[in-house]
């Protein structure tokens, strides 16, 4: 039976890049993953990030932009052109290729750092002395056995299932069919507004379909700053003609051979609207679908989630659950960043990871960014603060891209001028936001951003002014 010191399960973004960092710190490390590409017909690591999450999305993102931009925004640069052809086939290959390099570098960083891969479903089996033991099974009636010292559970997160409906990936999608679309549907529904709702919603709009969010919550990206999702909400809506009902239940979904018709209730009345596509994006679950926890006495909780400390270690010895699987945000960076702090935390090493420094991006157009407390949560704690705004309506450099719209606010403490929250709707804004997490890490003061020269003229400079209007001296505000 193969022996190792850390054993990995999952190879997302938390499990690879645990697998990594325990192999570089010189420990015996394998990972198995069960993960299959697009065609079922071959292994792919990278788990929901690479291949049928983050990456396929922004690449779909970009593409989509790329339409709306020549469509739109093209004249005002004296640029016509006689005819636009979209391919929505073309889209997806583009998008697949962009998988295919990314889940395969994976496969040669496994490599480079010797880390053994497995293909399998792995599953607690028992324990043998110290060492954990694995049963895998590669789902062609093929059962292998591992043991090791330590596991580190990486298996991220499916879908939450809507009741009313099952998802087929032909007219009802989850994540996986909405970024696999070949043409582009006449009339799309969406189910939540969340996250992946925008930017799908966004994708699917720019290259022309008719698209409904319907959002059961009464407020608009609830866990964001309010006033940048109001913002959000008046270009999405205004702007861009998505329609986004909120406070909406849904009653029924029904399929027929072409089209689902989803009846609802909004603001007391009964609707019903037949779309072509529904995409279902009402969040995601955690996922310990075949692992067996029962086996081991592996702790999970009454929503799924296996039960781990504020260091990721379960109620197990040596046994560790990172990412989705756990408590916390469902972001790839923060399933990497525990990844890494358990790999250490084997050796000995004292890593540590904040929650409020954890960068949240939307990548919708504007894009939204933000870190920190909101303005809601510094009132709701009772923490008196400072305010500072600024546009890029004015920004030299936003004005030059075509982008000069969106704000940028920066939270600091009424007594300390310590930086609390940075908030952000605007162009590129998911780059200008890793600013933000330097000087919240590095608990900087409003004056210190103020006091960094940022270059001219660039997008930063509206961070660097937000922070001086909370000292209220904005030079051109
Ligand atoms: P996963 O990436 O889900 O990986 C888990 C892996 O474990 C999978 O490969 C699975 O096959 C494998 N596995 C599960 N059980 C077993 C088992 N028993 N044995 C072996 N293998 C097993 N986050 C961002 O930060 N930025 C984004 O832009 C972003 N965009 C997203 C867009 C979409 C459409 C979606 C759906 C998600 C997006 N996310 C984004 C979220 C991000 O994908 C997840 O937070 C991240 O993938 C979680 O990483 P993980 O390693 O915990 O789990
Ligand atoms: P989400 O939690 O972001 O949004 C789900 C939305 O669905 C919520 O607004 C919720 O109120 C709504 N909802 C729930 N039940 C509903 C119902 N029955 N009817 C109507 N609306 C309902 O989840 P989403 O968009 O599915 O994304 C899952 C996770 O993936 C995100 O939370 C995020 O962690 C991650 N993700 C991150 C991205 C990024 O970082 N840019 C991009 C996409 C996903």
């Amino acid at each position: 039976m193969s022996q190792f010191d850390v054993a990995v399960i999952g190879a997302g973004p938390g499990g690879y890049v645990a697998a990594i960092r325990a192999a570089q710190l010189g420990l015996r490390t394998v990972c198995i993953d069960a993960g299959t590409n697009k065609a079922g017909d071959a292994p792919a690591l990278g788990g929901t990030c690479l291949n049928v999450g983050c990456i396929p999305s922004k690449a779909l993102l970009q593409s989509s932009e790329h339409v709306h931009t020549i469509l739109h925004d093209f004249a005002e640069h004296g640029i016509s052109l006689s005819e636009v052809r979209f391919d929505a086939e073309k889209m997806i290959e583009r998008k697949d290729a962009i998988v295919t390099k990314l889940t395969g570098g994976i496969k040669y960083l496994f490599q480079k750092n010797k880390v053994e891969s497995i293909f399998g479903r792995a599953s607690f089996a028992g324990k043998h002395g110290d060492n954990w033991q694995l049963l895998i099974d590669n789902g062609k009636g093929e059962h292998r056995s591992i043991e090791a010292t330590h596991v580190i559970v990486a298996t991220g997160s499916v879908p939450r299932p809507l009741p009313l409906t099952e998802i087929d990936n032909i007219n009802v999608l989850d994540n996986e069919g909405a970024l696999n679309l070949t043409r582009v549907p006449g009339k799309l529904g969406v189910i939540g507004s969340g996250v992946i709702g925008l930017e799908m919603g966004s994708v699917w709009k720019r290259v022309g379909a008719d698209v409904t969010i319907l959002e059961a919550a009464p407020t608009f990206l609830a866990a964001a700053d309010q006033q940048i999702a109001k913002e959000a909400f008046k270009y999405f809506t205004k702007e861009q003609g998505l329609n986004i009902e909120l406070g909406v239940k849904i009653a029924a979904v029904n399929k027929g051979a072409n089209s689902v018709s989803v009846q609802y209730e909004h603001n007391g009345e009964s609707k019903t609207v037949v779309f072509d596509k529904l995409i279902v994006a009402i969040g995601r679950i955690p996922n310990t679908q075949g692992l067996n926890p029962e086996a081991v006495g592996l702790a999970v909780d009454e929503r799924g989630f296996i039960t781990v400390d504020d260091e990721c270690r379960t109620n197990l010895p040596n046994v560790w659950a990172i990412g989705d699987v756990v408590r916390g945000p469902m972001l790839a960076h923060k399933a990497s960043d525990e990844g890494v702090a358990v790999a250490e935390r084997i050796v000995g090493q004292k890593p540590h990871l904040d929650f409020n420094c954890i960068p949240w991006v939307i990548y919708t157009d504007p894009e939204i960014a933000w870190a920190g407390k909101t303005e809601e949560q510094l009132k709701a704690e009772g923490i008196a603060y400072k305010k500072g705004t600024s546009g890029f309506g004015a920004n030299g450099r936003a004005l030059g891209l075509g982008k000069a719209k969106g704000t940028v606010k920066v939270l600091t403490c009424a007594e300390t001028d310590r930086v609390l929250g940075v908030h952000m709707i605007g162009p590129m804004v998911s780059e200008l936001v890793a600013e933000a997490v330097m000087a919240l890490e590095f608990k900087a003061s409003g004056e210190d951003i103020a006091r960094i020269v940022h270059a001219h003229p660039t997008l930063s400079e509206v961070l660097h002014e937000a922070a001086l209007a909370a000292d209220k001296r904005a030079l051109h505000g």
